[in-house]
């Protein structure tokens, strides 16, 4: 083990032994090269007052070096805040703009502590930090049956884990707490489970009501209370979508400090919030309510960060932080959130008609990009490929039965068109 490593295993020895036996050998391994090209660069731009010779990028007069048509193109923005790198864990003020936001949308974080979110290429990039830190092949990672299919690669083929996986609804359609409990407790005996949870979740649009995020908390703290060691990865992709009385702040505000044996990590980022799916910004943020552990958590993100992408992109990080500082972001964000509320509110009602009845159940949603239909009697792929071809209406479908609806590209006055066809497609098969 490298030397750094084995400093960030013995503060975490002292001060968190749970954080230290829940990472993967490879999170084990992983440390940020404090004495590196990085370090030493970064303690030359402090100090380097005559001539600074560290870092791999070029300058004139002070500038970063750049060719005037990017810069024409770019112009709102200063040179330096575009070309060169940005640091590993990202630009500081867009991290702490970030941190500011968490605060502000998440009650329950007052008086919390807790890491400085690090900047991401976005969330699958997040995921994937999260997955080498604390996944080992045999892991066990539960995961709702109705869930992003990029887990599967994340979680599953790239660091062997093995999803446990539970029904997101019971028949009621509510959360179905008691199949998350024993998705939980089948990894009992290895002692150790990674959990996601995805909020509005993708594919179904659902975010539960403050009484299931007590019950999902109360059994996550039971299982810590039972011996076992849990990291929680919060995939808050869709976070702030919310069109009805659904929980609106993160689950991971309430899991900080519930537990030593909880690993509360979210991954949450500008891509959909935000309208800026290609900017590719995301964040990592670690909240285990001890701060040393908090703190070696960022060194080995930043180690598996500075080990893959090196460092995300500043142009986006620069238009991101513009967009954040800006006195229109709130007004300009609440107004997109609208439109979609207004598109999930109509296709609520034009599902709500009970002549839909034979063909499909409808997944509770209440927030998000997206819907879900259970079709009753043909197969998703089915109904899928006839909707595409012969009504040119795409959606997408899921596991035998799903079909993933995203009303997010569909104009309010075009959503009753769209159902329509999918019925036609779906009795036409049957
Ligand atoms: C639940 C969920 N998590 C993460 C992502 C990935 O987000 P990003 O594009 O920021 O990598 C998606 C994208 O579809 C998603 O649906």
């Amino acid at each position: 083990m490298h030397h750094e490593a084995a400093t960030l295993e013995a503060t975490l020895r002292t001060h968190a032994p749970d954080v230290l036996s829940c990472l993967s050998e490879l999170g084990r391994q992983l440390y940020f090269p404090r004495e590196g090209i990085l370090s030493q660069s970064a303690e030359a731009k402090a100090h380097a007052h005559a001539y600074n010779a560290t870092i791999g990028i070029a300058t004139s007069k002070g500038l970063a070096m750049h060719l005037p048509l990017l810069q024409h193109a770019l112009s709102a923005f200063a040179p330096n805040d575009v070309y060169p790198y940005a640091p590993p864990e990202g630009k500081r003020d867009v991290r702490i703009a970030w941190r500011d936001k968490l605060y502000l949308e998440n009650p329950s974080l007052r008086d919390k502590q807790f890491g400085l979110p690090i900047v991401t290429h976005a969330l699958t990039h997040g995921l994937s930090i999260a997955s080498d830190l604390f996944v080992d092949a045999g892991d066990t990672v539960v995961v709702s049956e109705q869930r992003w299919e990029n887990y599967d690669m994340i979680f599953g083929l790239r660091r062997g884990a093995q999803l446990a996986t539970y029904p997101l609804y019971d028949d009621e359609g509510h959360l179905h707490v008691a199949a998350f409990r024993h998705a939980l407790y089948s990894a009992r005996p290895k002692g150790k489970a990674i959990v996601v949870l995805n909020f509005p979740n993708n594919p179904t649009g659902y975010t539960p009501y403050r009484d299931e995020v007590d019950a999902l908390v109360d059994t996550v703290r039971a299982a810590a209370n039972d011996g076992m060691r849990l990291v929680v990865v919060v995939d808050d992709a869709y976070f702030g979508l919310f069109y009805d009385d659904c929980s609106r702040e993160s689950i991971w505000a309430r899991l900080i400090g519930l537990h030593p044996r909880i690993v509360p990590i979210k991954v949450d980022g500008a891509t959909k919030e935000h309208f800026v799916w290609g900017f590719r910004v995301g964040f990592l943020t670690v909240g285990t309510g001890i701060h040393e552990a908090d703190a070696v958590l960022e060194q080995k993100t930043l180690g598996a960060i500075r080990s893959s992408i090196s460092s995300a992109s500043h142009l986006s990080q620069t238009a991101l932080l513009y967009a954040l500082q800006h006195p229109e972001f709130a007004a300009q964000c609440a107004h997109n959130v609208a439109e979609l509320r207004r598109r999930a509110l109509r296709v609520r009602d034009v599902l709500s008609d009970r002549s839909f009845a034979d063909v499909w159940r409808v997944y509770p949603f209440n927030s998000g990009y997206f819907m879900c239909l259970q079709l009753l009697h043909v197969p998703s792929e089915r109904v899928r490929a006839h909707a595409l071809h012969t009504f040119g209406v795409g959606t997408i479908a899921l596991g035998t039965h799903d079909l993933r609806v995203a009303y997010s590209c569909l104009e309010e006055d075009t959503i009753a068109h769209v159902f329509s066809c999918i019925a036609s497609s779906a009795r036409a098969l049957r």
